[in-house]
């Protein structure tokens, strides 16, 4: 089963290109620059009609949906947000009947994630499901949705399910920007930003010897900072999850413009940063924040598809680009990578991490 991987987090990891394909098999329109997504049973007018997306999904599943939300908000200009379906029921929540709810879902059996689509269901709520397992009980819920398409994902930690995730919502977000804003040309742009994704997933995977590397010399910090802004904000999160899943070290996400309103404290020659440097109106501002923890002493792991000098930090990631819109999700390559040799650094059992279980089906 594992086909010469060592284990299933490593074949996962491999495996992202072809699923990211069988995900954009038949949905893609160059003709109208768009995306088919015909699981979500909804006509133009329907899409047309919805005031606000709202995501809904636990651990990682929580993370693509800010990605989602992110994305949501740049191609169709709705309004987009996320939250931990974990939170959902407990807080009694205001149902917004013009929104459309989106219930994120590898397994499509996490209990907390059934239990905030039930719970819009009883208030009126539109719930779509975007979930891996067919058949699983939140796609059964649903009813409607968009399936993910990642294969079967048996290690704990979500790699390729959580890419797929990222993609169905950039297709989901050219769905809905094309019946309102969003132009042909950037719709084109768009559909060959995906295209182009399998083989620049691929690529990063090539660099896999020199991160390990990184991993196994920063394997011994106690604590690590992962820093994000905007586009690369969820993407931090999601390194810094992997980490903790896989490693155990101790890791926590900063929004950068953050860091100096407090954890800039904790900053010295022991607290590794990774910073996540996407190529875009933000370049400059990340390079100062780049600054800011060299300035204190703090290592920096640089994870970027700019054109950084070598020297701009202690290492230097690069990964390709494909569309601004799109490289948050090859930025989160390189972090699996980090988490998965971290943890092989150490000697964990990556594929099942003490305490954790693939699917939560109690509350
Ligand atoms: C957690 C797993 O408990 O459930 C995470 O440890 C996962 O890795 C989360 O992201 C959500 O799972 P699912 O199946 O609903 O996507």
């Amino acid at each position: 089963a594992l086909g010469g991987f060592p284990d299933f987090m490593r074949k996962e990891i491999a495996e992202q290109g072809e699923a990211v394909r069988r995900a954009l098999r038949g949905r893609l329109d160059d003709r109208f620059a768009t995306a088919h997504l015909g699981g979500l049973n909804m006509d133009a007018r329907e899409l047309r009609s919805i005031s606000k997306v709202v995501f809904l999904g636990c651990g990682s599943a929580y993370y693509a949906g800010q990605l989602g939300a992110q994305l949501i908000e740049e191609l169709a200009r709705i309004p987009a947000t996320a939250e931990p379906a974990s939170e959902f029921r407990y807080r009694n929540p205001v149902v917004d009947p013009d929104a459309l709810y989106v219930a994120i879902s590898q397994s499509g059996e996490t209990l907390d994630t059934l239990a905030a689509v039930q719970e819009l269901q009883r208030k009126g709520g539109r719930v779509i499901g975007a979930v891996n397992a067919v058949g699983s009980a939140i796609a059964r819920q649903c009813g409607a949705g968009v399936f993910l398409h990642a294969g079967p994902e048996i290690s704990v930690a979500s790699t390729k399910a959580l890419t797929n995730m990222t993609v169905s919502f950039t297709m989901l977000g050219l769905l809905l920007g094309r019946v309102r804003d969003l132009s042909a040309a950037d719709g084109h742009r768009i559909v060959d930003g995906l295209r182009a994704l399998p083989g620049a997933i691929d690529q990063v995977l090539t660099d896999e010897d020199a991160i390990s590397e990184i991993a196994h010399r920063y394997a011994k910090a106690r604590s690590m900072f992962f820093i994000g802004r905007v586009r690369a904000w969820p993407v931090a999160r999601e390194g810094a999850q992997k980490l903790k899943e896989v490693s155990y070290v101790h890791a926590e996400a900063y929004q950068a413009s953050e860091l100096k309103h407090g954890p800039l404290a904790l900053i010295d020659q022991e607290m590794p940063s990774v910073v996540i440097v996407p190529d875009d109106e933000l370049l400059a501002k990340n390079l100062s924040t780049i600054e800011q923890i060299k300035a204190r002493g703090g290592p920096v792991i640089a994870v970027t598809n700019a054109d950084l000098p070598a020297d701009a930090a202690d290492e230097v990631i690069r990964v390709p680009r494909v569309a601004p819109e799109l490289d948050p999700m090859l930025l989160t390559i390189p972090l699996q990578l980090l988490a998965y040799h971290t943890a092989i650094a150490l000697g964990r059992d990556v594929d099942k991490p003490r305490n954790l279980a693939k699917s939560v089906t109690v509350e």
